[in-house]
């Protein structure tokens, strides 16, 4: 059977589109090219940040357009890239500091704690909890509060006091990976190895192997608990 059709628009103009479709695959069914606002497909990357509205519904919603299925009456648009502020800084030369955090990103002391960017986001994280760990300066809670954080930048876009809640997030987040997060000494140990050899004899022999092999050597593979 035939899939039916629904009526979107896209940029304020009609399209007819299969019912199925995410928004990403409407977009190149009604013949846009995503050269922006397009990167993994698989909802990692945060390139395909999408504002959209039903017919007879005053609402905003927000989503990923890789991820989300059209609905009829959708009016939308992309926003593939927000020009929130973005600071400047030598990781190398930073302190894991509350002070170096506040110094770097100022303004973020302005936050209202008004909860728009948890209701926008589209990895159902607490923005405004992880900005109000990184008011107290609190570094290490905020990398782990944003981890899932792809980057979209929606949460910007609709922050009233201008805050860049995503770069904070990063930025929290490299700080802790540099300076606070436990060393694993089993990668060190691994790198090591890796160093010395140990694996060149079985990256060899993969090398040479055929597809099907390389495939069924994948699913038989042993996970790591
Ligand atoms: S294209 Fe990467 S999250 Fe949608």
């Amino acid at each position: 059977m035939a899939e039916s059709s629904i009526p979107i628009y896209i940029m304020g103009k009609r399209y007819e589109v299969p019912e199925s479709l995410t928004i990403m695959k409407a977009l190149e069914y009604a013949g846009y090219r995503l050269i922006r606002g397009c990167g993994c497909r698989g909802g990692f990357c945060g390139a395909c940040a999408t504002v959209y509205r039903v017919e007879g519904d005053p609402r905003l919603h927000f989503a990923l357009a890789c991820q989300e299925v059209v609905q009829p009456g959708m009016y939308l648009v992309q926003i593939p890239f927000f020009p929130a502020e973005r600071a400047a800084y030598k990781l190398e030369e930073m302190q894991p500091t509350p002070a170096a955090l506040f110094k770097t990103y100022p303004k973020l002391l302005q936050c209202l704690g008004c909860g728009a960017c948890t209701k926008v986001c589209p990895q159902e994280l607490d923005v405004k909890d992880y900005m109000a760990l990184a008011m107290k300066g609190d570094i290490a809670a905020v990398a782990r509060a944003s981890f899932d954080c792809i980057n979209c930048g929606l949460c910007a876009a609709r922050c009233p006091t201008e805050q860049a809640q995503y770069r904070i997030a990063i930025l929290c987040q490299r700080l802790y990976g540099s300076y606070l997060a436990p060393r694993s000494q089993h990668l060190d140990e691994r790198v090591r190895e890796i160093e010395e050899g140990k694996f060149d004899e079985a990256m060899r022999e993969l090398r040479g192997l055929g597809v099907e092999e390389l495939r069924q050597r994948y699913d038989a593979r042993e996970i790591e608990k």
